[in-house]
């Protein structure tokens, strides 16, 4: 096997010496994220109108969702048939789940295009779904018109993720994004065998969610303007949040690509929107005109008062019910915490708890949410600071300053995301966390004992919006859909490459050129991508 992988290593080499540009954008060898182990014995596969995908029950959404990527990606049409119905399987795609591929585990595969049919075998569903993902990146890059057949390069793969967390964070707390926006970046995300969507949805300046137990939180939501404050045509109003069904719509379209949605509820801080729409339930007391700035107020929960964790339990309550998701993350970064120094109620809930300070307070906040979210079947996922607060094993920490609040997070025994700002914040300039920086990243510290390697869950990609207010100004302009293609790709393609495929196969001059003929691809999605002249060329 191993003389096969470097056979294959050889092979691709040899493809990528020499080549032209117009070789690379033609070079079908270009999957990314790179193969676990990848054979290119030559030749082709031709699909034809006679072709078909021929699946089993468990893996007809699989054929339906290639066949429809086909149509869309090359202009092929396709049926999808069960694999009984076709005696001759010779022209088809064959889909189906194999318990001989259980070691290559849940999301693993195993896929053979031969000169006369594809075979695709999972020990899973979602392995069938990258078997699929591999497939529409072999044949060359679309071209526009319909097509009569389509010609796919003949491989061997045995692939499966290095890390079972691969995501992306999306801040529609601070600007709204359309149903459609969401559900492209969706889809995105799956094109690269990413598996989370980490959906930012409250700060200071919005709350995204509708609560059927506070309504007003999401009244701000509701505009007679557009984003640059015209009057809307016909006197039509425009909302900006989304409700449950909405929600339910974008579950079922992540659920359908392989994405689990894991929702966030910021607190304590980054909250001004619910603390000062419900200021007597939520909000410090005896503080406004003794803080530089009154809005500070309104930066933090009151930890004192039992309604704010009344709060939670309603607001907790109805996200656990909606998101079927083991975690609903928390927030907990950055908290602004002058308010509970003075505030006579956090005062007392310090003296009454037998805390030291409010940094205890802190503690004290996140560990009682942890037991509401446990009451409701969930874990608490949160930025590291979550993790000062002694929390039970169950609770997943997202390391962002580095990887070392994460290194000792899973050394105590918690799982871990990593997420250093420094390779992974796409928010970032690319002069300061350029696609080679984040290419780069090693989600595992060197110095992890074996027996916590396995609380390393994986990577993910953080994309904020509080540095881009001036052209999002938090609600969506023309443009802002562009500006966010161009911060997330192609750094987020260079992550899906560090959550799944091997280290020891990571090349970033391989990878350079694999990515160089992805930008056809990207082009055809609409996706409006740094041109990274590292990769392009200027
Ligand atoms: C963060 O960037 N405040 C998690």
């Amino acid at each position: 096997m191993v003389t096969r992988v470097i056979l294959a290593i050889i092979s691709i080499a040899a493809v990528a010496q020499g080549q032209t540009d117009q070789t690379d954008q033609t070079n079908p060898l270009a999957v990314i994220p790179r193969p676990m182990k990848m054979e290119v014995p030559g030749g082709k596969f031709v699909l034809t109108k006679q072709s078909a995908i021929l699946v089993t029950a468990d893996t007809r959404s699989e054929g339906q969702y290639l066949a429809r990527q086909l149509v869309a990606a090359a202009g092929l049409t396709l049926e999808v048939m069960g694999a009984s119905e076709r005696k001759d399987h010779a022209g088809c795609i064959v889909l189906r789940l194999s318990a001989d591929r259980k070691d290559l585990g849940a999301e693993g595969y195993w896929l053979e295009v031969r000169k006369d049919r594809a075979i695709a075998e999972a020990p899973a569903p979602a392995g069938v779904f990258y078997a699929c993902q591999t497939i529409l990146q072999l044949p060359p890059p679309p071209v526009e018109g319909e097509k009569t057949s389509l010609a796919i390069p003949q491989v061997k793969i045995a692939d499966a993720p290095r890390f079972p967390w691969r995501g992306l964070m999306l801040d529609t707390g601070r600007c709204y994004y359309h149903m459609d926006w969401l559900k492209r970046y969706i889809d995105l995300l799956a094109r690269y065998k990413m598996n989370r969507f980490h959906w930012h949805l409250t700060e200071r300046v919005g709350w995204r969610i509708e609560i059927r137990k506070y309504p007003e939180l999401t009244r701000h939501g509701v505009h007679k303007t557009d984003a640059d404050k015209k009057p809307l045509a016909g006197g039509k109003t425009a909302r900006e949040y989304y409700t449950p069904g909405e929600i339910r719509e974008i579950l079922a379209y992540a659920r359908n690509r392989r994405v689990m949605v894991i929702p966030e509820i910021e607190m304590p801080g980054h909250c001004g929107l619910a603390v000062g729409t419900y200021p007597k339930q939520l909000a410090c007391e005896g503080v406004a005109g003794r803080l530089r700035g009154a809005h500070l107020v309104n930066r933090i929960f009151c930890a004192g008062k039992d309604t704010t964790f009344e709060f939670f339990e309603g607001v907790l309550g109805e996200v656990s019910d909606l998101f079927p998701a083991p975690w609903v993350h928390i927030g907990g970064d950055e908290p602004i915490m002058d308010a509970w120094k003075i505030c006579p109620k956090c005062q007392a809930r310090i003296k009454a708890e037998n805390l030291k300070n409010v940094h205890g307070l802190y503690n004290y906040f996140i560990k009682r949410v942890e037991k509401i979210l446990a009451k409701k079947g969930k874990r608490l996922y949160g930025w590291e600071e979550v993790a000062r607060a002694g929390l039970s094993s169950g609770a997943t920490i997202q390391s962002w300053h580095g990887i070392g609040p994460g290194l000792a997070a899973a050394k105590r025994g918690n799982d871990v995301v990593m997420s250093p700002s420094s390779h992974c914040y796409l928010d970032m300039s690319y002069g300061k966390v350029s696609v080679a920086r984040s290419y780069s990243f090693e989600p595992m510290p060197a110095n992890m004992p074996a027996d916590k390697m396995r609380h390393i869950l994986g990577v993910e990609a953080p994309m904020w919006m509080d540095r881009w207010r001036n052209w999002a100004q938090y609600r969506p302009r023309t443009g802002t859909l562009a500006r966010v293609d161009y911060q997330v790709f192609p750094r987020l393609i260079a992550l899906a490459e560090v959550g799944w495929s091997p280290k020891k196969l990571r090349d970033w001059d391989d990878f350079r050129r694999r990515l160089k003929a992805h930008g056809g691809r990207l082009g055809k999605m609409n996706v409006r991508y740094y041109r990274d002249p590292a990769v392009w060329g200027n």
